[in-house]
């Protein structure tokens, strides 16, 4: 069962294979989107870019980035990921709302 480590929050949860980091991160409670984000986000589907994280640690056990992500993290470090379109596979650290 692969563990999800979240910084700056020092939380830790667990996670059944293949689950949508989005999805775990929002139902854990944790703080996935900045301010305005949270009410003005495309609802995880790749359009709005603002589920970004950046991935500390683990990013082998991640899915391959998808083209909605290619397209909307062109200039964004290759360590940054949407959370609505990454497949958690195994244990992973990732800081949220990168600057
Ligand atoms: S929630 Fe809009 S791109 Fe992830």
């Amino acid at each position: 069962m692969p563990t999800i480590r979240y910084e700056p929050d020092a939380k830790e949860i667990f996670v059944v294979e293949e689950t949508i980091l989005r999805d775990a991160t929002i139902k854990n409670g944790i703080d996935l989107y900045k301010t305005f984000a949270k009410l003005m986000n495309c609802g995880g589907v790749g359009q709005c870019g603002t589920c970004v994280v950046e991935v500390l640690s683990g990013a082998e056990s991640l899915s391959e980035r998808t083209d909605a992500e290619e397209r909307k993290l062109r200039n964004k470090p290759a360590t940054y990921r949407l959370a609505c379109q990454t497949l958690v596979l195994g244990d992973i650290t990732v800081r949220t709302k990168p600057k």
